[in-house]
């Protein structure tokens, strides 16, 4: 071992635990006490966040408290500051900044994207308007890209496929279809490319929030030559962009992809310098990729526990929405209420993790019930009194596919229980000015996966199982297991098949 090693390691080590242990909230906090009790604890959380979390609710209900994590203390507030946080304009209680450090942003893609967020623009407002005009191309994607994943071993009568792996694959190939178009999106070069930085970002996000600031550049640097980064996909991205902007500058430019939308809005200085420009476009792709094959493989592990004549139920909804709107577009979409239901139950039961709403405090914020809680620390509410509230939802820790669609049958509503359709008691999109931009593209592209899955699939889980596959819990985030496989086999012949 080198004599700067046995210098620095320990040099590093201390600082690390004096950071680590600078808990100056003056909350109540969770795990063993003392410093050492809390680097304990810190550690712990990494895979058991959730216990964290519910120890605390045990043991302080609504007040505020602290857990502590490997990268310092988060306040956890009740769920009575949904309103507060919902309103807040960022002065105090700052979403960008808490995204920015928490996806460390500064070194995953680069600091232009809290400086100038103009992709979450483009999402809320050109993508959202252009969801009609993207309906077909998803739907030929999908086609396509299922045809080719689910095709049968040779003499086999159905196959059976590990569905995260799947989903994500697929997703990555559906979206881009929308974000770049058809010839980038099925590269499978590309494709691996994507996914992977898309799987390793918010991974890298964390690790590195363990470190010492002035390390994470090098640590950055060591795990992206490893396992990747943004170099590799944008090696397909930035030729693209070349060919877009010589065709802009010919005027031969037809905006049809959200690469298009972007160009549009990016300012001077990333039209001139393409490899910036490039870093939006994977923006984009972190947001869809990670998200929607999540929610995706968790609606379809449940689908696939529910018996033939519940999965006949959908079948018809969906074929008859389909008829009755004259084939796959906007109408048609919104009628197929059940698929919706499971979505929207998929945000409640798993969301993207056991917190909701992460802001970090760049000034002292007085919470609803007094306390006042002091700045430079990243504060979050939890989920479970909200999503698991039996008041609201009853019997909460049932997933129920049809809850939602049961409830707008009786309510004779079609927009208050809706998976877009975010409010107070349903956060997975988070609420107010930062919530998801993202949510009705992701609503659409998933429902015509689902929809055209199901039509032409008939699925269920290995041995028969009638139970989804236990989630994995990496901080306080939420996956599904990995490993786990759905079996597909063809419905050739049956009705509203390949509608
Ligand atoms: C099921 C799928 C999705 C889920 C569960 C999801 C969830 C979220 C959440 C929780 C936030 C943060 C909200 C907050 O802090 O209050 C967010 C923000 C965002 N999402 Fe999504 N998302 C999904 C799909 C998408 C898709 C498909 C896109 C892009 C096409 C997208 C683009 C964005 C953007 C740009 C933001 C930042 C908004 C801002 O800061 O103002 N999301 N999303």
């Amino acid at each position: 071992m080198q004599v700067e090693t046995l210098v620095v390691v320990p040099v590093v080590l201390v600082a690390f635990v004096f950071y680590l242990t600078h808990n100056q909230t003056g909350l109540p906090r969770v795990g063993k006490s003392g410093p050492f009790g809390f680097i304990l604890t810190a550690l712990k959380s990494i895979t058991s966040f959730a216990d964290l979390l519910d120890e605390g609710l045990n043991k302080y209900g609504s007040k505020a408290f602290v857990v502590p994590t490997m990268a310092g203390s988060l306040i956890v507030a009740g769920p009575e500051n949904v309103d507060l946080f919902k309103s807040s304009d960022d002065t105090a209680i700052n979403q960008p900044i808490s995204v920015d450090e928490s996806l460390q942003l500064m070194h995953t893609l680069n600091s232009r994207q809290l400086a100038l967020p103009f992709q979450a623009v483009v999402v809320r407002t050109d993508v959202t308007r252009a969801i009609s005009a993207f309906i077909p191309e998803i739907l030929e994607e999908t086609r396509l890209a299922m045809a080719e994943a689910f095709a049968l071993p040779f003499g086999e009568k159905s196959t059976t496929l590990p569905l995260f792996h799947t989903m994500t694959h697929l997703v990555a190939r559906i979206s881009n279809r929308a974000i770049l178009g058809p010839s980038i999106c099925r590269q499978e070069q590309y494709l691996h490319d994507i996914i992977r930085f898309a799987e390793t970002l918010s991974i890298y996000g964390q690790l590195l929030t363990w470190f010492p600031r002035i390390l994470r550049s090098p640590v950055y640097f060591l795990l992206s030559s490893a396992f990747g980064g943004p170099k590799e996909p944008a090696r397909a991205i930035i030729p693209h962009l070349k060919m877009l902007l010589a065709e802009r500058e010919q005027g031969l430019e037809n905006a049809k992809t959200i690469t298009d939308f972007l160009i549009n809005l990016a300012p001077p200085e990333e039209i001139a310098d393409v490899k910036l420009l490039a870093m939006r476009v994977l923006s984009v792709n972190f947001g869809s990729i990670h998200t929607s094959s999540i929610f995706g493989t968790h609606a379809l592990f449940h689908l696939a526990t529910l018996s033939e004549s519940e999965l006949d139920t959908i079948r018809h909804e969906i074929i008859e929405a389909l008829e009755s709107e004259g084939g796959y577009n906007k109408a048609s979409l919104a009628k197929m209420r059940i698929l919706d239901s499971t979505l929207r139950e998929v945000g409640r039961f798993y969301a993207l993790g056991v917190v909701c709403l992460n802001r970090v405090l760049i000034k002292p914020a007085s919470l609803v019930d007094g306390i006042v809680v002091p700045s430079g620390y990243n504060i979050t509410i939890p989920l479970k009194p909200i999503h698991f509230d039996e008041n609201v939802y009853p019997e909460p820790y049932k997933f129920d596919c049809f809850r939602f669609s049961k409830l707008r049958a009786s309510d004779h509503t079609d927009l208050k229980y809706g998976f877009t359709t975010v409010e107070k008691d349903f956060v997975p999109f988070g609420l107010g000015k930062h919530a998801c931009p993202g949510r009705f593209f992701a609503s659409m592209e998933l429902k015509i996966m689902l929809s055209h899955l199901l039509l032409n699939y008939d699925l269920s889980l290995p041995g028969g199982a009638k139970e989804a596959p236990k989630p994995i819990f990496f901080n306080s985030h939420v996956i599904p297991d990995t490993k786990a496989c759905v079996i597909l086999k063809p419905r050739v012949g049956q009705a509203g098949q390949d509608l």
